[in-house]
C-alpha cells in the first residue's frame, strides 16, 4: 500500500491546533532536517558527518517515498507550519520464530521543534504510526530509541531486544 499519493489532513485534538498529515516527496528537506536535528541532539554533532548522512539519506528517503517503502507523517500549527514528524521504513527481513513476516517496519526520524514539545505531538505520532503498521499486519516494529525518546517508547509498549552490533567503520 502506498498512502502517500494521497495528501489526507487528519486533525488530532491537542492542547493547540496541530494537525498531522502524511508526506510527500515536496517534503524532502523538512524529513532531512528532523533527521539531521534528531542526529544533532543526540550528540552527533560534527556538522561534516551531518552532512554526509543527509547526503546518503536524500535519494534513500525519497526513493522510499517514490516505491511505497517509506511512510511518513508530519505535525503542523495552524500556520502550517511543520513542527514534528516521524516515519515508517518497511524492509526485508527474515521471518523468525517472534515474527514470521518477511518485512519489518522500523519507525525513524521521531522529531519535534522544541518550542513544540511535551504536548503529546510525538506520542500523537506514534499512535499513528503504530496503527498504520497494525492496519498493515506487521507482527512487530523496529526502533532505535534516544535517551529523550526512550521513556515515550517504553509508555508505549516498546520493548528493548538482544540486538548486537559490531561496527566496521
Ligand atoms: C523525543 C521527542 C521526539 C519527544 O517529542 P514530544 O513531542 O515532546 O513528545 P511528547 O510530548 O509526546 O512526550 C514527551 C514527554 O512530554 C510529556 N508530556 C506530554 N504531554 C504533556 C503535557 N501536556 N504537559 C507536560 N508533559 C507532557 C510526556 O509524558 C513525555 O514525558 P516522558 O518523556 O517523561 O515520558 C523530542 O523530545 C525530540 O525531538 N527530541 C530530540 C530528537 C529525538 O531524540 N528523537 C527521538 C529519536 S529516537
Amino acid at each position: 500500500m502506498n498512502n502517500m499519493e494521497s495528501d489526507e489532513r487528519k486533525t488530532v485534538t491537542l492542547s493547540e491546533n496541530i494537525t498531522i498529515r502524511t508526506a510527500t516527496p515536496a517534503d524532502i528537506k523538512i524529513l532531512m532536517h528532523h533527521r539531521r536535528r534528531m542526529f544533532f541532539e543526540m550528540g552527533y554533532t560534527d556538522e561534516a558527518v551531518l552532512a554526509g548522512m543527509e547526503a546518503t539519506s536524500e535519494p534513500f528517503f525519497l526513493k522510499g517515498l517514490a516505491n511505497g517503502s517509506f511512510h511518513a507523517w508530519l505535525a503542523e500549527n495552524s500556520s502550517q507550519q511543520v513542527v514534528a514528524g516521524g516515519g515508517v521504513i518497511v524492509f526485508d527481513y527474515p521471518p523468525s520464530a517472534r515474527d514470521s513476516s518477511p518485512k519489518r517496519p522500523i519507525i525513524v526520524n521521531v522529531y519535534t521543534e522544541p518550542e513544540y514539545r511535551r504536548r503529546g505531538i510525538a506520542r500523537k505520532l506514534m499512535e499513528m504510526m503504530i496503527e498504520w503498521c497494525r492496519a498493515q499486519n506487521f507482527g512487530s516494529i523496529m526502533l532505535h530509541a534516544s535517551d529523550e525518546g526512550r521513556r515515550l517508547y517504553e509508555s508505549l509498549g516498546f520493548q528493548q531486544t538482544n540486538e548486537m552490533r559490531l561496527m566496521l567503520r
